[in-house]
């Protein structure tokens, strides 16, 4: 696939989900990958299989996010690649929306994608080189279902950092891209949109959900050195899922 030997990487969220896909596609590509993420059991796991290591990390703590990427770079001497991809998406429709679940999602979701995001490209201005690529969504940009109304708000507007992020970074050799993930299926999903979880095959054009590692691909290519020229834009990665004008459409 790509060549990232020699290349570190950081993954948060990665592990579970998509983060454990990404960690894997990017440690088979030959980075050296740090998996970054809550949950200290899954993380580790999945730091071992991939010969990675394991950093235990509260996106919404902006000290232990600055604390990480300071980790590696004394590890490594540089830090090339950030995954921004740690989420959630908890489903509560507007009616019952209370201020501190509107706080969580964007917490979580929006200002902790930048408290890793901003000490990661400290480091990376100083070697005159990175790619960031953030875990985005198609909910919020293409998309949109009942009791997804802030978790969508927080995915468009990862969107909107990264355009004028890209601009402010360019000419520093680092660029940061974003991957729309469709329906994937995690256990995450399974146990936050169980519904969606099963009933979303038949509306999608493969007639299947995704794959972490179809997302893992995605974000090594923006990854990769030949990448180089791409930069504050998004691919969506949903089997087709976005496409249909209408769901007679879908075959
Ligand atoms: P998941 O729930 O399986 O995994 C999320 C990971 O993030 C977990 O390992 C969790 O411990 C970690 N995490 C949660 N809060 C954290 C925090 N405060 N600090 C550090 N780590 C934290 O979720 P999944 O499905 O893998 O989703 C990953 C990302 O992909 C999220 O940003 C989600 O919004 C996005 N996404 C997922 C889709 C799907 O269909 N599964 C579709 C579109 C986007």
């Amino acid at each position: 696939m790509f060549d990232l030997t020699d290349q570190v990487a950081i993954v948060t969220g990665g592990a579970n989900g998509i983060g454990q896909g990404i960690a894997e596609a990017l440690a088979k590509a030959g980075a050296k990958v740090v998996v970054a993420d809550l949950d200290e059991e899954g993380g580790k796991k999945v730091a071992e299989s991939i010969s990675g290591d394991f950093l235990k990390l509260d996106v919404t703590d902006k000290e232990n996010a600055e604390a990480v990427v300071n980790k590696v770079v004394e590890k490594y001497g540089k830090l090339d690649i950030l995954a921004a991809n740690a989420g959630i998406y908890p489903n509560v429709t507007i009616e019952d929306m209370t201020e501190d679940d509107w706080d969580k999602v964007f917490d979580i979701n929006l200002k902790g994608m930048f408290f890793i995001v901003q000490p990661a490209l400290k480091v990376m201005k100083a070697n005159n080189y990175g790619r960031v690529v953030v875990t985005s969504s198609v909910t919020g940009s293409n998309t949109g279902y009942p009791g997804g109304a802030a978790y969508g708000a927080t995915k468009i507007a990862i969107l909107g950092f990264i355009k004028s992020a890209a601009m402010e970074y360019a000419k520093h050799g680092i660029t940061l891209n974003a991957v729309q993930p469709g329906v994937i299926a995690t256990e995450g999903l399974k146990k936050q949109l169980a519904g969606l979880s099963e009933g979303a095959a038949q509306y999608i054009p493969m007639k299947k959900l995704g794959d972490p590692e179809d997302i893992g691909t995605a974000v090594a290519f923006f990854a990769s050195k030949e990448a180089k020229y791409i930069t504050g834009q998004s691919l969506i990665v949903d089997g087709g899922q976005t496409l249909p004008e209408s769901p007679g459409d879908v075959l």
